[in-house]
């Protein structure tokens, strides 16, 4: 009995010191990092596009500006519609052309007639973007705007200050009569009569951030997202975040590859946005058909797969309607997407590291990868350069997968510069460079496997990563016939 009391005191202190163990902090982000709407953006991965206006009604992609008004005649235009057909795709955030080049403009702007005020659809009584931005609102689904700077039909447009003044007049509209304005998009399109002209980015970009605090704005450079290089909707195969706003100017085309990879040593946190129709065209055509569902498939491996956001156009017809056969092709998207990811086989499986911050228990163990949970992460100890590595066991090996899912924590900043991932403790079956919010790795054959290793030669910093996973892809890879 006597001797059974210091055992119970030394038990007794041992958990209490056990307890009041200090957990290791977390490790230092490595800069540039995003900002929270980047964030919120970024884990959107898919969102929408509607290229709506006089086009739709004249057959054609860029108006010429003397369109008459009383062309834009939608006989059943319903944004409920619209919403529901994006709501079949499962996306969170949808960007309305609320004028294009054609200086057409969807909601009765007081500073010009070439409005929906001069059309005969609810009598020159009705707005589109309101309608819009209501039905996207009842739905829960955030709303962004296009305001094209180019504009075909305005007088002053081409001259300095007035169209700047005119410009920004609209863009106020646009950002105080709808509400919250989640993504405004601007490109750098000129008319030829205005190569002299100067756009005023940074009187508009002030005047939005202001109007609007938690907006992400759009552009080739920035400053939150930029445009990708390509309307294809891929990315390059090595993707950053980060890129110097420094070197960007908005409408060159001679930088497309750099806004395609962005740059590892980039200061600022700008990513990119893939934009891409679902239709050959942006407008809608009576002859255009949806893109089929592996290349749909494709480019989410390319866009979303390679860091980036996917925007998917869909335009509505001369109804005012998206057309059934492009309702039906997004529900085919998204249950294609819920297919391939639903399954994941590395989950709770037993995850080996090169180390692990905070030890087996701790908070930044390698198991985080595989708690299906984005917010946890593995952390390494900082180690000798190229020996990071973390490894997945006692995967059920009568499963098949042909798809590896990587994804950093990069709200820490984006890290890894190289990786390769080992089947059973051998072959490399691939080499990549970039990770990011999410890369996808689509194998040419299924596998079985005890063991998949992701091996991180070369990081800035110690790479943290929240998710792996291993999935299995029964789609026919997309392979392009237009080659003639
Ligand atoms: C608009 O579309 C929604 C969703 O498809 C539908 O429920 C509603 O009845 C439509 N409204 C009208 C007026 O047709
Ligand atoms: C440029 O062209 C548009 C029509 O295409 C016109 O409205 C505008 O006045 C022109 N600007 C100048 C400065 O000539
Ligand atoms: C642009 O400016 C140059 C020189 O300042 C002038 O020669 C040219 O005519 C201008 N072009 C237009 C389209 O106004
Ligand atoms: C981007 O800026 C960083 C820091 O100034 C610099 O080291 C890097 O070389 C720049 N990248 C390019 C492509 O100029
Ligand atoms: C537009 O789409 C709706 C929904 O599929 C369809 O009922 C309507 O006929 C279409 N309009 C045209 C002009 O194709
Ligand atoms: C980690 O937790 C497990 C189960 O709770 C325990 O058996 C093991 O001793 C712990 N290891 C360390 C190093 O604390
Ligand atoms: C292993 O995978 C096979 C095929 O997907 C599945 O039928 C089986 O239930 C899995 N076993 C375990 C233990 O998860
Ligand atoms: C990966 O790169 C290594 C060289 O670093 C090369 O030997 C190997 O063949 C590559 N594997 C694949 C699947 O590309």
């Amino acid at each position: 009995m006597r001797k059974a009391v210091p055992l119970f005191l030394a038990i007794l202190l041992y958990h209490s010191k056990f307890s009041l163990a200090k957990p290791p902090s977390p490790p230092l982000p490595v800069l540039p990092v995003p900002s929270s709407s980047q964030l919120k953006w970024q884990r959107r991965e898919i969102i929408m596009f509607f290229h709506f206006g006089v086009n739709t009604f004249t057959n054609s992609e860029w108006g010429t500006g003397h369109e008459s008004p009383t062309i834009f005649n939608p006989t059943a235009l319903n944004t409920t519609q619209w919403i529901s057909a994006a709501s079949a795709l499962g996306v969170s955030l949808v960007i309305l052309t609320a004028k294009h080049h054609d200086g057409f403009c969807l909601w009765p702007s007081r500073y010009t007639h070439h409005s929906v005020a001069l059309s005969p659809w609810h009598g020159g009584k009705g707005d589109v973007v309101s309608n819009f931005v209501n039905a996207a609102h009842a739905g829960g689904i955030d709303v962004g705007l296009y305001l094209s700077p180019w504009d075909r039909h305005e007088k002053s447009y081409g001259l300095d200050v007035p169209y700047n003044e005119y410009y920004l007049g609209q863009l106020y509209e646009l950002l105080t009569n709808y509400g919250s304005i989640s993504e405004i998009w601007f490109d750098g399109a000129k008319g030829a009569n205005a190569t002299n002209m100067t756009y005023y980015f940074k009187d508009w970009f002030g005047m939005t951030k202001q109007l609007q605090g938690s907006i992400n704005i759009f552009s080739d450079a920035g400053p939150d997202l930029r445009w990708v290089g390509d309307e294809k909707g891929a990315a390059g195969e090595t993707c950053w975040s980060q890129i110097n706003r420094t070197s960007l100017r908005i409408g060159d085309a001679s930088l497309e590859r750099y806004l395609n990879t962005g740059d590892p040593r980039g200061t600022d946190w700008v990513p990119p946005e893939c934009d891409v129709s679902i239709r050959p065209g942006w407008f809608w055509h009576e002859t255009e058909k949806p893109k089929p569902l592996n290349q749909l498939i494709d480019i989410y491996y390319k866009s979303v797969g390679r860091n980036c956001v996917l925007l998917l156009n869909v335009p509505p017809n001369t109804t005012g309607l998206v057309s059934e056969i492009d309702v039906k092709r997004l529900r085919q998207f998204r249950l294609a997407i819920d297919k391939i990811f639903k399954e994941d086989i590395a989950r709770g499986s037993i995850v080996k590291a090169s180390s692990e911050r905070g030890g087996k228990n701790g908070s930044f163990a390698a198991s985080n990868v595989v708690d299906g949970d984005e917010e946890t992460y593995w952390a390494p100890e900082e180690e000798k350069k190229g020996s990071y590595w973390i490894e997945l066991c006692g995967l059920n090996q009568t499963a098949k997968f042909n798809v590896v899912r990587i994804q950093e924590m990069i709200s820490m900043g984006q890290r890894i510069r190289r990786h390769e991932v080992y089947v059973d403790g051998k072959a490399v079956v691939r080499n990549g460079t970039t990770v990011g919010h999410k890369r996808l790795h689509r194998l040419e054959q299924p596998m079985r496997a005890k063991s998949v290793r992701i091996r991180i030669p070369e990081s800035r910093g110690p790479p943290l990563l929240s998710v792996v996973g291993l999935h299995f892809d029964p789609f026919k890879p997309w392979v392009s016939t237009n080659t003639l």
